[in-house]
């Protein structure tokens, strides 16, 4: 099967997250072809068995340039199974408040867009106090502490799960291969 993976990012762990999804894809001998949704010319292919959507929270909001994407590409999106990895760092706090924050970004995105993904997957970013400007240091600091993540500034912290998201993954390369099963089964 032929995977697409249009991902956006600020700081690069949303492109690590897209890159680790394709590799996986790979691993188990489907082809993935991978952009970043600023890229207009790089997502032209023909029709994919799959797509998959990644893309992080800065300060409450997508990227605009991946919202646009988004309202840009929905109705070719309907017409295949896709997935959303929306990355933030409420997703990790123990409140459920926080973390229903974060749901609420990806729910937000949907009824806003009219996209519907099959699956929607949280994913947890990373802090890279080290390499922030004083600043958004001082914003991030603030941000995690909220989220009861670590604070500690002089070191970075990447609190992705990689093997949740591997696992979601492998769930959405079945989900596709059933529903290709499906569509040539009733094909005439
Ligand atoms: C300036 C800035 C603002 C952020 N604002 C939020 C936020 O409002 N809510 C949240 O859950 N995470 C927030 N984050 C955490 C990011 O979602 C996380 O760092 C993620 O890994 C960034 O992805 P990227 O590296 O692909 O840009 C923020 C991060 C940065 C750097």
């Amino acid at each position: 099967m032929k995977f697409f993976i249009a991902y956006a990012s600020v700081e690069g762990q949303s492109r690590k997250i897209a890159e680790t999804l394709a590799s996986t894809i790979e691993t188990r001998g489907h082809q993935a072809v991978i952009a970043s949704a600023a890229d207009r010319s790089e997502y032209t292919l023909e029709r994919p068995d799959g797509v998959i959507l990644c893309a992080p929270i800065h300060v409450g909001r997508y990227p605009s340039y991946f919202t646009d994407f988004v309202h840009r590409e929905v109705d070719w999106l309907n017409t295949i199974p896709s997935a959303f990895v929306s990355v933030t760092l409420s997703i990790v706090s123990d409140d459920p408040a926080e973390r229903e924050e974060a749901e609420g970004f990806a729910q937000t995105l949907m009824s806003e867009t009219g996209w519907e993904p099959k699956v929607v997957h949280h994913a947890a970013g990373a802090l890279r106090y080290t390499e922030y400007d004083f600043f958004k240091r001082w914003m991030l600091k603030r941000i995690a502490d909220r989220h009861k993540a670590p604070t500690d500034t002089r070191n970075d912290y990447e609190l992705t799960d990689w093997s949740a998201l591997e696992a979601f993954a492998v769930n959405f390369i079945e989900l596709c291969a059933s529903e290709s099963r499906s569509e040539s089964l009733s094909q005439p």
